[in-house]
């Protein structure tokens, strides 16, 4: 505090000390920042559909397109070449492949597994993450099995290993399991381990909330439509702190290699939490509403896109977050390289 002597807080007293000085040029505003942004910092999450030579545009996304594999593989390229390092696939599902148990989920060339390996045939060296959960591929739109009306945690595990292991052998690098089911990284971990993929890592949604920001997410995949009721019975109350670090540890414990905690702007204090709980390496998931709120305001004239992007981002790195999921990828790699 100013007035203890002995505290590192007790800086001195204006006018010896004027906190501007460090403010008034850029070079000298760089030279004290103290936390950067890179494009190594980045993930892009896409959406791919079936077909060739095609995108898509998604109303609830302005700027964010959905691709085919081919047209994928070809982003895939500029994403690398402009720095960005890894890329998460999230596939719409064709209604038809839709089902209960969502068993398009396990067909080993299904379109997740078939845009795995357009993009590591195109771009070998980007990191390749795919979500493990059912919700693409549920009638009912939810992340596990639904039985009497209860999504069924343990008969939900067994399919959850199955979808990875046919990502693994599609060449995913990294599996992010998305479904909150209790129990799940040890399962995918144990399961992965028998099968000889020793090094692919798990990116656990391991603070995952029931959120609303999802909602232009489920529009981009036309999963919102399906979803019968809401997911609180296993993403977690938005107003829990603590739950989040016993979900952590569990994630830790089990095998997880990074931790992500999702939404992002508006849990930066379960971001900070966690990095100076565990020290993982830690992932925080800017998602499709946070994304959308700072493209609308732009397209209403309220504020600028480029700088609010970056801003954000800047908080997930000063909140202690190691890499950030955002739709604004390309545009913040694109923004970071100057082109
Ligand atoms: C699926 C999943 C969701 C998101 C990522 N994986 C939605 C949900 O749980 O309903 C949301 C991503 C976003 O909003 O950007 N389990």
């Amino acid at each position: 505090m100013p007035n203890d002597k002995s505290s590192p807080l007790n800086t001195g007293e204006f006018p010896a000390i004027r906190m501007r000085r460090n403010r008034s040029d850029d070079w000298i505003r760089k030279l004290t920042r103290e936390n950067t942004v890179t494009t190594a910092d980045l993930i892009w999450p896409v959406f791919v559909i079936e077909g060739e030579g095609k995108t898509e545009d998604i109303d609830a996304m302005p700027n964010v397109r959905r691709y085919t594999v081919d047209k994928l593989a070809e982003k895939a390229k500029e994403a690398y070449d402009l720095g960005i390092q890894a890329i998460a696939v999230f596939p719409v599902v064709d209604d038809a492949k839709k089902d209960v148990e969502g068993s398009e989920a396990v067909q080993e060339n299904n379109l997740v597994c078939r845009a795995i390996r357009g993009i590591k045939a195109a771009v070998p060296h980007i990191g390749v993450i795919a979500d493990v959960a059912l919700d693409p591929y549920t009638s009912h739109g939810h992340d596990g099995v639904l039985r009497d009306g209860k999504i069924q945690n343990d008969q939900t595990l067994d399919i959850l290993c199955k979808q990875s292991l046919i990502q693994a052998e599609a060449g995913v690098d990294i599996i992010a399991p998305s479904d909150m089911m209790d129990g799940r990284i040890t399962s995918i971990r144990t399961s992965l381990e028998k099968n000889n993929f020793q090094d692919v890592k798990i990116m656990s949604y391991a603070a995952k909330y029931a959120s609303c920001f999802y909602g232009p997410f489920r529009s981009a995949l036309q999963t919102g439509q399906c979803l019968k009721g809401d997911k609180k019975t296993y993403q977690m109350d938005p107003a829990n702190s603590d739950e989040a670090m016993r979900e952590i540890a569990l994630d830790v414990q089990e095998g997880a290699d990074i931790v992500m905690i999702k939404p992002g702007m508006p849990y930066l204090d379960i971001i900070r939490r966690t990095k100076d709980t565990f020290r993982m390496p830690t992932a925080a998931y800017h998602v499709s509403g946070e994304y959308a709120m700072l493209r609308l305001a732009a397209e209403a004239g309220q504020i600028d896109y480029k700088a609010s992007l970056m801003e954000s981002l800047h908080c997930f790195k000063r909140a202690g977050a190691d890499m950030i999921l955002t739709y604004g990828a390309f545009d913040a790699a694109r923004i970071l390289q100057n082109v």
